[in-house]
């Protein structure tokens, strides 16, 4: 039996081989809707001046930096992410900022060694969900983290409720099959947190079970800054492109139809700048270690 610590291996590969290029290209749709969800979330969570936190699944690292900005000199941001691509684009646009107090770092976040009991805040943006285990991943980040650590995730709710990913898997399913059980894929995938319940019990097993807060977000997001963008982004990106993807030859095959019915659905959701806008739905979920009462701020 393979040690657990190379669960992630396979969705590791998907996104330093698959994904990196698609997100390099949709990375001012995919951050953007990010930063509106994560700007929201900044309401119920606050960063205070010289907390050392944990960004993990930091991506572009654009989470990172404006959290070093918050926390200051004399707090410090460490980013940690499996894609070594998004992370030489993080450090050189941290080097062009000028910025101090953030470093990146390579690794798998189940099973990347930690300093112990160093930081304040363990905080995720659309990360946690593509981990093999989040159990093990936040178990890694507890014991990270000093005795009255919080931790704040910003998970997407189900798939039901965010259209923006749906609306394109539904019509990619009236055309393909679903991904196989082989499928090449990023993880347990972007809904796999959906569920509180479940949610919860991860958190709890991992040692995170004093929950300050667990409150659905709701916002428009853009996914294209006109039709067509919208409509190659979702054929190259998330569920339906997954689906497209898996389908190989026969996915190409029912590319035109796939197209034109897209055309149709995103051609009713066009605001007046020529971008498509759709109902986007996730958790923000914070919670401490301590047993003293927490709110969250
Ligand atoms: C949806 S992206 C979110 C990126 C960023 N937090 C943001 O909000 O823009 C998920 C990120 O998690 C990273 N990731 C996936 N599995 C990981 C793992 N096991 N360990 C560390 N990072 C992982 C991916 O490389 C990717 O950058």
């Amino acid at each position: 039996m393979q040690p657990a610590s190379i669960a992630n291996d396979d969705f590791i590969e998907c996104w330093n081989d698959i994904l990196v290029p698609k997100w390099k290209r949709f990375r001012h749709l995919l951050s953007g809707n990010g930063k509106i969800h994560s700007d929201i979330a900044l309401d119920n969570f606050v960063f205070q001046p010289g907390e050392k936190v944990l960004d993990i699944g930091c991506g572009f690292g654009e989470t990172c930096l404006e959290i070093g900005e918050i926390v200051g000199p004399s707090g410090e941001v460490l980013g940690l992410d499996c894609t070594g691509e998004f992370l030489d684009i993080a450090e050189a646009e941290r080097v062009a900022a000028g910025t101090q107090n953030v470093r990146y770092v390579l690794g798998d976040a189940q099973t990347h060694p930690l300093p112990e009991g160093h930081f304040d805040v363990v905080y995720s943006r659309f990360g946690v969900m593509f981990f093999g285990s989040v159990v093990m991943a936040l178990r890694n980040a507890h014991r990270a983290s000093t005795p009255d650590a919080r931790l704040c995730m910003i998970v997407w709710r189900t798939i039901a409720d965010n259209p923006c990913w749906g609306a394109a898997k539904e019509v990619a399913l009236r055309h393909l099959p679903p991904p196989g059980e082989d499928a090449l894929t990023c993880g347990p995938g972007p809904f796999s947190m959906a569920d509180e319940e479940t949610t919860r019990a991860m958190m709890k097993a991992a040692g995170w079970d004093n929950v300050d807060l667990f409150r659905r977000l709701d916002a428009d997001i853009c996914i294209g800054t006109s039709v067509e963008e919208a409509i190659d982004y979702q054929i190259l990106v998330g569920p339906s492109g997954e689906i497209i993807r898996e389908a190989a030859e026969q996915g190409q095959a029912k590319l035109p139809v796939i197209r034109e019915e897209l055309h149709q659905r995103f051609s009713a959701h066009v605001r007046d700048d020529g971008g498509v806008w759709l109902p986007s739905s996730t958790w923000v979920i914070v919670a401490h270690k301590s047993s003293a009462t927490r709110t969250g701020g």
